[in-house]
């Protein structure tokens, strides 16, 4: 009798002392996301990331964009595992090499001084992925759009594959149904595409994305039909037929260009999208209701925006003991 009276609290002593933190280390079985994942380890990293994207932004207000792109770029290839990323080696060509991201993917250099920042202050303790995530999150609200949660945890890849990255990001110029099965492919859907491609509501593209639509719209030797004239006109003055113009840059949104609102949906109901891949949003009778609605409804964009980009940033996310905590985010360990 004694003895057990004893024997209980011990017992549940040992068990509390022992795998509590256990538990805390290895999340085993658990292998999901957490919006507290890095409250004891890290409790500064908002604020790091915070502060590391809001001078980035002070000083290039474009780079706000540039982050939101690089974390699409991750997530849309293999999962946002930070694959983007890695540098190429001697062993593999790697995404940022892929050709729709060299020369044309920004940001690393902003990922790579954050996650320095936060390796001084958490060592080995935070993923490149998750720091992508909330750089993407922290963008956004600096260029006045909305804000949403991002369940951490994530953790980084150990490889990648140039062909993935080229055979799994969208093209601008390839049909709406292609465009919707790479996200499908993603566990995503058709109100995903809607609302995430308002991203192009901030940021730049080279001439050559669009340049098809000024002299010579799908071999009919034209331009697009579509495409407003006066914008048009613009457009073939700040992009010359002729190679040297291929990589100036004209606004995704000229109307509002560093301002993260629902000019974009406006922009293809008049008909000034810039990208053919925008444009026949508007278009198309599976997504024209969503950009009218959006076009509208800036509240209601936001709503979506946010719900969107918290399941693009659950796409094929690595957790638990899956992949490694990269120590700088261009190498593996
Ligand atoms: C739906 C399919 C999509 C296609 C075909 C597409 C295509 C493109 C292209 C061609 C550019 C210009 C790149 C350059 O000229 O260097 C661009 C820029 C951009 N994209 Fe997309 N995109 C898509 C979806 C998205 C999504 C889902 C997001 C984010 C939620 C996004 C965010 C951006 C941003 C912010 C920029 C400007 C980047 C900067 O100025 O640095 N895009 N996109
Ligand atoms: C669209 O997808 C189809 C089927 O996968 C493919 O055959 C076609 O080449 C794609 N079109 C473009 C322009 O990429």
């Amino acid at each position: 009798m004694t003895c057990r009276v004893v024997k209980i609290p011990f017992t549940f002593f040992f068990l509390l002392v022992t795998l509590v933190p256990l538990v805390h280390m290895f999340p085993f079985g658990t292998n999901q996301l957490d919006i507290n994942f890095y409250d004891r380890s890290c409790p500064n990293l908002a604020m790091i990331v915070r502060y590391g994207v809001w001078s980035a932004v002070r000083d290039d207000k474009r780079m706000a964009a540039s982050l939101l792109r690089l974390h699409f770029h991750d997530c849309i290839v293999n999962g946002c595992d930070a694959s983007v990323l890695l540098d190429d080696t001697p062993y593999f060509t790697g995404e940022k090499n892929a050709l729709p991201n060299h020369n044309s993917l920004r940001g690393f250099e902003v990922i790579d001084d954050i996650k320095e920042h936060v390796e001084r202050m958490c060592p080995a303790t935070v993923s490149c992925a998750d720091i992508l995530a909330l750089a993407a999150r922290e963008a956004i609200r600096m260029v006045g759009g909305p804000s949403w949660d991002v369940a951490l945890g994530r953790r980084d890849a150990i490889t990648t594959s140039k062909e993935a990255a080229e055979q799994q990001l969208p093209s601008p110029i390839e049909p709406l149904q292609n465009i919707t099965a790479k996200f499908y492919s993603k566990g995503l859907e058709l109100r995903d595409v809607v609302a995430l491609s308002g991203g192009h509501t901030i940021g730049f593209a080279q001439c050559f994305t669009f340049k098809g639509r000024l002299f010579d719209f799908q071999g009919s030797g034209r331009p697009d039909p579509v495409l407003d004239s006066s914008l048009l006109t613009t457009l073939q003055s700040m992009c010359p037929n002729e190679d040297t113009s291929n990589t100036n840059l004209a606004p995704l949104d000229a109307s509002s260009t560093f301002m993260f609102d629902n000019e974009y949906y406006r922009n293809l109901i008049y008909n000034t999208g810039l990208l053919q891949s925008d444009q026949v949003l508007a278009r198309d009778r599976r997504t024209a209701a969503m950009v009218y609605y959006y076009s509208n409804n800036r509240f209601a964009f936001y709503d979506d925006f946010s719900q969107s980009m918290e399941r693009l940033s659950n796409v094929g996310v690595l957790t638990g003991m899956e992949g490694e905590i990269r120590g700088k985010c261009g190498y593996v360990n």
